[in-house]
């Protein structure tokens, strides 16, 4: 088995609160271990110029209660060039750097696989607020930035109730609308907009008449912004014309990207960071760490990005040929159960929120 020496560590994409307490237990670890750290900065960035410097212990002191990443980020395009890709491995070379734990979402799973393929064996950690990598229930910084949604959307209730509004919330989330339903079902909102669910905007709209009707004084509806950053100004106008409620009309956007991470964050990004650094040591690279149903567990990255691909109706042409059949059922049972944990949260929200 290989014997390491050095390993790095980096951040990249998106940043999100957790990220340096995966930092912290990837460096301790690995220094229990006997084995050295270096700190790549700015991600691929700093790999490809070299941006590197070694840890010690103290280097990741005070870091677990913070947000951001002390490692900083970067969204490197070059990195997924042959040339740029040559400049990395040439970085490894050069600061004697064997192995790599790659925190971040599925693009910085990608280029994991992608060094691995080129000698440079890693692990990654799945870390960004949207939540939005299939083979993980949940990643590292979605807690809290949710959590944050919650005490946001709470806040605005507090208006809407005083003033018999409507408020059109809307939160992040590119690719997944997870931010949006989970704080939607916390805060009692009185529906949600996802890209994974159609929209019956004439449907929320005769709901919010209803409930009116009722005797309701507050509408929040919140969006996920993978619908389309255009959706939410116009629904809010729609809302107040067809209605004759007052609609306002926020978006959070990176305001819950930042802010200090919740136990929950603190706790996978620690146990998650352990184990990466576990996992490498004993050989097993090109993989990913993953929540499911409560346990830290791990899989394969090729595995991961496909079963994400399927998730999210994405399959390219022959994606599935590298797996068996066998290995195809399991990832369409995965996806048929999350779809369905999708549903039934979309109709919870539904209805409760009246
Ligand atoms: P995230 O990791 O949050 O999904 P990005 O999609 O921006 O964020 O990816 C982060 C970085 O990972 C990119 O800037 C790029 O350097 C690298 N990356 C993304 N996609 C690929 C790819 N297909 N092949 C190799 N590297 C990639
Ligand atoms: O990290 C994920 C995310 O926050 C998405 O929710 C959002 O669409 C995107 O990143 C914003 O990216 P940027 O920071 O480049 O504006």
């Amino acid at each position: 088995m290989k014997k390491f020496r050095r390993i790095g560590v980096l951040t990249s994409g998106g940043d999100a609160p957790g990220m340096n307490a995966a930092v912290r237990a990837v460096t301790r670890e690995a220094l229990y271990r006997g084995v050295e750290v270096m700190a790549i900065y700015r991600g691929y960035s700093g790999l490809i110029s070299g941006d590197i410097k070694q840890f010690s212990i103290r280097d990741v002191s005070n870091i677990i209660n913070h947000g951001g990443t002390m490692l900083y980020s970067d969204r490197c395009p070059e990195f997924k060039t042959a040339e740029g890709m040559q400049k990395a491995i040439a970085t490894c070379d050069k600061f004697l750097i064997d192995g790599i734990v790659a925190i971040g979402g599925d693009g910085t799973f990608r280029g994991a696989r992608d060094l691995t393929l080129h000698g440079i064996p890693c692990v990654g950690i799945p870390a960004t607020i949207d939540n939005d990598i299939a083979s993980t229930d949940f990643t590292i910084g979605f807690d809290t930035a949710t959590n944050t949604v919650v005490e946001m959307i709470d806040r605005l209730r507090d208006t809407c109730e005083s003033h018999a509004r409507c408020n059109v919330v809307e939160v992040m989330g590119r690719g997944a609308g997870d931010i949006a339903l989970h704080s939607a079902l916390a805060t009692g909102a009185t529906a949600v907009v996802v890209p994974e669910v159609p929209t019956d905007e004439n449907y929320i709209i005769e709901k919010i008449r209803r409930s009116r009707a009722m005797g309701k004084r507050n509408f929040i509806v919140v969006v996920s912004e993978g619908v389309g950053s255009d959706f939410s100004p116009a629904f809010t106008e729609k809302i107040e014309r067809e209605t004759g409620i007052e609609a306002r009309f926020a978006r959070f956007a990176h305001v819950v990207r930042g802010g200090i991470p919740t136990l929950r964050d603190r706790l996978i990004a620690t146990q998650m960071g352990q184990k990466a650094v576990v996992e490498l040591f004993n050989g097993n690279s090109n993989i990913v760490m993953r929540e499911r149903k409560g346990h830290i567990l791990s899989i394969d990255i090729d595995y991961a990005l496909t079963l994400d691909h399927m998730y999210k109706k994405k399959l390219k042409d022959g994606e599935l040929s590298a797996f068996s059949d066998e290995q195809i059922k399991t990832m369409e049972a995965y996806c048929a159960e999350k779809t369905e944990e999708v549903r039934s949260m979309y109709n919870s929200i539904d209805q409760l929120g009246l």
